[in-house]
């Protein structure tokens, strides 16, 4: 089927792709038709500006350059250096970080990176327990963090969902670990930083902050930093910080070579050029006075989607949020998470699910990184909250539901100009 007669508003990428090839054009229009008709609710995305993806699909992408700036394996490295050293730059002003390594190629990675500089295998680690909302790279048997380090979980006490502070500091006493890990893919609340430092010192160990969901928040004022107490802080660029995909580290100058080299050479090959500028186009962004206002108003959406799914009889854990995301327990409305994932896709509302603190259920994880970047506020979070309970109690709603939903993303796209 030709493609080019279905462009609409056509771009000169949707022009090239779309005559180049069509098949695929087809397929990344039908996606963009997805992305920008359904709510994006999924906490760990967001759209990133025609800026960041111009840098994503420039030249650059053409350029090898393993080793860092200055130091090359690869020759015409100079104005890769330059955007190198820019992303650079702009992270450690951005983040108040002695330094920064913006090569990761994700979070995963930069994670991989920081237990490489500072473990051997073999080590032990203490960490979030994967149930409680730990990360696959917080050791999981089905991950490289699982396998080569000797992982022990803390968890969120069951009854207000909140980190057990006390069972932290008692399994660090006993297991003497060489590093402790705080961050998590689903933790609603602010971590305490200063108590995990705390903690970290007095049985000599690490801390290393995978601050990869808040980093955005930290970035626009909206979350405490990790970086006055983290050894080495590990993050991702695309979630609330709405850049490329792609990871990151920040840690002190002492460790700064350790970092360096445990990216390249030790886990990775050559750096990706063009998402490194596309890092440095975020991090410009993310230090201007609108990503602040943006970054407070991810938090305001996200205080007003939980009390409107509180109202709606949701079962919100610890009772609401610091961040941009939530969970929630849809079993009071008669339907556990798995079903009201499906269900609610259905209606056009996209979103995860999630581990809840009690054996063997699930919950559903919300964000609102992106429809906070749609413009949205809480007038339309508390409407969203409705729809979501509109779709879940009756089945026949969803029809209904995905025409508002349609309505209200039309009025609302992710970026106006694009
Ligand atoms: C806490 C945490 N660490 C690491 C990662 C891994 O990031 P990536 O998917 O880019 O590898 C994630 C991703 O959501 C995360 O939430």
């Amino acid at each position: 089927m030709p493609v080019a007669h279905t462009l609409e508003g056509p771009t000169s990428v949707d022009d090239v792709l779309g005559r180049q090839d069509p098949e695929l054009a087809e397929i990344v229009l039908a996606e963009r038709a997805r992305q920008t008709t359904t709510l994006q609710l999924i906490a760990a995305e967001n759209f990133s500006s025609p800026a960041v993806l111009a840098a994503l699909g420039s030249p650059l992408a053409n350029k090898y350059a393993e080793g860092y700036p200055g130091a090359r394996h690869h020759g015409g490295c100079e104005l890769v250096d330059a955007a190198e050293r820019l992303a650079v730059r702009r992270a450690e002003a951005l983040f108040g970080a002695e330094h920064a390594n913006v090569q990761s190629h994700s979070g995963s990675s930069a994670v991989l990176a920081a237990y490489a500089a500072l473990l051997r295998p073999g080590d032990t680690v203490l960490a979030m327990g994967l149930p409680h909302g730990g990360h696959l790279t917080h050791g999981s048997p089905a991950n490289f963090s699982g396998r080569w380090f000797d992982f022990v979980g803390y968890g969120v006490d069951p009854g207000t969902g909140l980190i057990d502070h006390e069972q932290v500091r008692a399994l660090a006493r006993t297991h003497r670990p060489k590093a402790i890990v705080c961050g998590s893919i689903s933790y609603p609340r602010h971590i305490d930083h200063a108590f995990f430092r705390e903690v970290a010192d007095e049985v000599g160990a690490y801390l290393i902050a995978d601050a990869a969901h808040p980093i955005g928040l930290v970035a626009g004022g909206a979350a405490p930093s990790p970086v006055p107490y983290a050894d080495i802080v590990c993050a991702t660029t695309h979630k609330v910080l709405r850049g490329p995909r792609g990871g990151m580290l920040l840690c002190g100058s002492e460790l700064a070579e350790r970092v360096d080299r445990a990216v390249f050479p030790f886990t990775q090959g050559g750096a990706q050029m063009h998402t490194v500028a596309a890092k440095a186009v975020a991090f410009g962004e993310a230090a201007t006075p609108a990503f602040a206002r943006y970054a407070r108003q991810v938090v305001v959406n996200a205080r007003a989607l939980a009390a409107g799914l509180a109202a709606e009889g949701f079962a919100v854990t610890t009772g609401g949020t610091d961040t941009h995301l939530l969970t929630v327990d849809p079993a009071p409305l008669g339907v556990d998470g798995r079903t009201a994932r499906g269900r609610l896709a259905a209606a056009g509302i996209v979103l995860d699910t999630c581990a809840l603190p009690r054996p063997d259920a699930r919950g559903l994880r919300l964000g609102t990184a992106a429809v906070t970047t749609q413009g949205m506020g809480e007038a339309e979070a508390a409407r969203i909250a409705v729809l979501l309970a509109t779709a879940l109690r009756d089945e026949s709603a969803g029809r209904r539901v995905r025409e508002e939903v349609r309505d209200l993303t039309g009025r609302f796209p992710p970026c106006p100009d694009r």
